[in-house]
């Protein structure tokens, strides 16, 4: 099994399929994707089937599909597909804004996913489109009700931002009483993009934990194969509640990811520096050895913690550069 020398495992990769979105998130692209001057085309279904491959033979065991916005390529459908296609993969997820799931959500399920993992900032339509640029709250709820219906485990992330959907903690919280929704506070990260944005809207989660735990929920016993979340369960309650706090004392320890961009370059953490490409392993049919290789050589290099607290984000421009 792949480990560092903390003796964190990784069973779980995040592959970012594309950094194009057509979503302006006010904490991540308020002015829109625009391509960069030297773009290079993403990985190929080809390239991403060698990568997985490779991966697996590491033992990774989870792959989700991420972006920026992952259903803006046309062969996403195809990309889950082949990934699903190769040995050791149990469980595929796709992290979406969600505009294209009432139709994707069928296609998607037959392809092999398992979850989905749906941004939903907002529970008002007008602030929605007001955070994301997009009026489409009622397709991405209609799109969450089509996968649940489709059997697919469904995880609704809202980044909270004071004084903009703070007021509508509640509201998500009652969501979960009857719906089998997991429902993510996401604590708003700075990213080298977004400074000012973050003085002005970051809020800690504390006081969604102490509302939990009035209302009778209690954080559930961490598995092992659990990421930084915390979640939250209820015994009368449909779905559960999870806390993603980056500024927590202890989130890198149990961090059980790697990520690879869009290129093709490994990052052993979203806030690091380090962007070894491993896009020549992926040229030809038979370098799975090569693969498996390169990333136990890279990540012995993985650092115990991020640096956020210092102010430091590595060279992260926005997350949907390299997959949130
Ligand atoms: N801080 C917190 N969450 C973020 N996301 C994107 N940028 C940030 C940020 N700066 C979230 C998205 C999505 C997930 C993939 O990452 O809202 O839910
Ligand atoms: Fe797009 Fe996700 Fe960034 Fe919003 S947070 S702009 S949906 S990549």
């Amino acid at each position: 099994m792949l480990a560092d020398r903390q003796g964190r495992s990784f069973k779980y990769l995040r592959l970012s399929v594309t950094d194009a979105c057509n979503f302006r998130c006010t904490y991540c692209l308020p002015n829109g994707y625009v391509r960069p001057l030297d773009h290079e085309a993403p990985l190929s279904v080809d390239e991403i089937s060698r990568l997985v491959r490779g991966f697996a033979r590491l033992g990774i065991e989870k792959v989700r599909l991420t972006g920026g916005e992952p259903t803006t390529r046309r062969d996403i459908v195809e990309i889950a597909r082949r990934v699903r296609a190769v040995d050791g993969v149990r469980t595929i997820a796709v992290s979406t804004n969600g505009y294209r799931l009432t139709e994707l959500a069928p296609e998607l399920a037959a392809a092999g996913v398992t979850q989905v993992n749906v941004s939903v900032d907002s529970l008002a339509p007008e602030r929605y489109r007001a955070i994301t640029g997009h009026d489409s709250l009622p397709a991405v709820l209609a799109g969450i009700d089509r996968a649940i219906a489709r059997g697919l485990v469904v995880k609704v992330n809202a980044v909270l931002l004071r004084d903009e959907n703070d007021a509508e903690i509640e509201r998500f919280i009652e969501w979960t009483k009857d719906s089998p929704v997991s429902v993510r506070f996401i604590e708003l990260m700075r990213t080298g993009d977004n400074e000012l944005f973050f003085l002005r809207r970051h809020s800690p989660l504390q006081v969604i934990e102490r509302r939990l735990q009035a209302l009778g929920y209690t954080p559930r016993a961490r598995q092992a194969t659990d990421g930084p979340a915390v979640t939250y369960a209820h015994a009368e309650r449909a779905g559960t509640i999870g806390l993603i706090a980056p500024y927590s004392k202890d989130f890198c320890v149990s961090c059980n990811r790697l990520r690879v961009t869009s290129r093709g370059a490994l990052r052993l953490c979203l806030f690091g520096d380090q962007n070894a490409s491993l896009r020549h392993l992926l040229q030809r049919d038979d370098d799975r050895e090569a693969i498996a290789t390169f990333v136990r050589a890279a990540l012995v290099e993985k650092a115990p913690s991020h640096r956020l607290h210092q102010g430091d984000v590595g060279n992260a421009r926005n997350l949907a550069q390299m997959g949130g």
